[in-house]
């Protein structure tokens, strides 16, 4: 049954929060006739409720997925990813808007900085969180001491920590004492113990990429929506059952969203 269309959200609102385009853009889109729900031409001002009308642009049904939001947070240092602290330090879920609640999928120390998916999808969560779908996250590490090729060597192939042996990663030199590091795996601090293993200590640590995601111009402590084409490479980088994981990874663990101790 369609809604009425005084009620609801405003389709432009909804247009935009599927990342079809800025709020401009889609009111062009709904004068220019391009968009229908349920099969008619809307006209601006219409609102529409995602979970029972069917909003198509230039005849493709929109992708929305009722309630579910999926935010990408620049997570400054000093505040905490979970959802409250005791001792009362600033928390992750205080820079996103309260409702519709999210939590965060993984989780970065109090000290590391960048990007943090938030989001009430917990299907999606959980593949992302998974180990077995190996999701790339990359890093910006201002270490102590400047690392040799031989030390890049080590971080590359695999480093021997007390929890087992790191997956081969990605490593390379931006600068004298600055180490791009990738890795697949999301085990507590692991990429300040990799690093203090090799006997450069983190100084600073930055999450630059989480999968296909990555976004330069988000400053710290700020916050936006994944846009539709975003959610879709995230949903194809953890589409399927998973891969075996490799060497090192462990597979003992139940990794859920947010698991407890571990970075993802
Ligand atoms: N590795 C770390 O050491 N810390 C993080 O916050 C994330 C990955």
């Amino acid at each position: 049954m369609a809604s009425d269309e005084h009620t609801g959200e405003r389709l432009q609102k909804v247009l935009a929060r599927v990342g079809i385009g800025s709020r401009r853009v889609c009111e062009d889109l709904i004068d220019e006739g391009r968009v229908t729900v349920n099969g008619e031409v809307a006209e601006l001002g219409r609102r529409v409720e995602v979970d029972v009308d069917l909003v198509e642009v230039d005849g493709a049904p929109i992708g929305v997925r009722p309630g579910l939001v999926y935010y990408l947070l620049n997570k400054p240092a000093g505040v905490i990813t979970t959802a409250s602290d005791p001792q009362g330090r600033p928390t992750v879920l205080e820079l996103v808007p309260a409702e519709p609640r999210v939590f965060p999928v993984g989780r970065l120390d109090l000290e590391t900085e960048g990007l943090l998916l938030l989001t009430n999808d917990g299907e999606l969560a959980n593949r992302i969180a998974h180990p077995s779908h190996g999701v790339e996250k990359e890093y910006l590490a201002e270490v102590q001491g400047e690392p040799s090729r031989a030390t890049l060597r080590r971080l590359r192939e695999g480093i021997e920590l007390e929890d087992g042996t790191t997956a081969p990663a990605q490593a390379a030199l931006v600068a004298p004492t600055l180490v791009r590091l990738t890795i697949h795996e999301g085990r507590n601090r692991q990429v300040r113990r990799m690093l203090d293993a090799v006997g450069h200590p983190v100084q600073r640590l930055i999450r630059t990429k989480v999968g296909p995601l990555t976004d330069r111009r988000l400053a710290p402590g700020a916050w936006r929506e994944l846009t539709l084409p975003e959610l879709r490479s995230l949903e194809t980088a953890v589409a399927g059952p998973g891969t075996t994981p490799g060497p090192g990874v462990p597979t003992d663990r139940s990794a859920g969203a947010g698991a407890d101790g571990a970075d993802q």
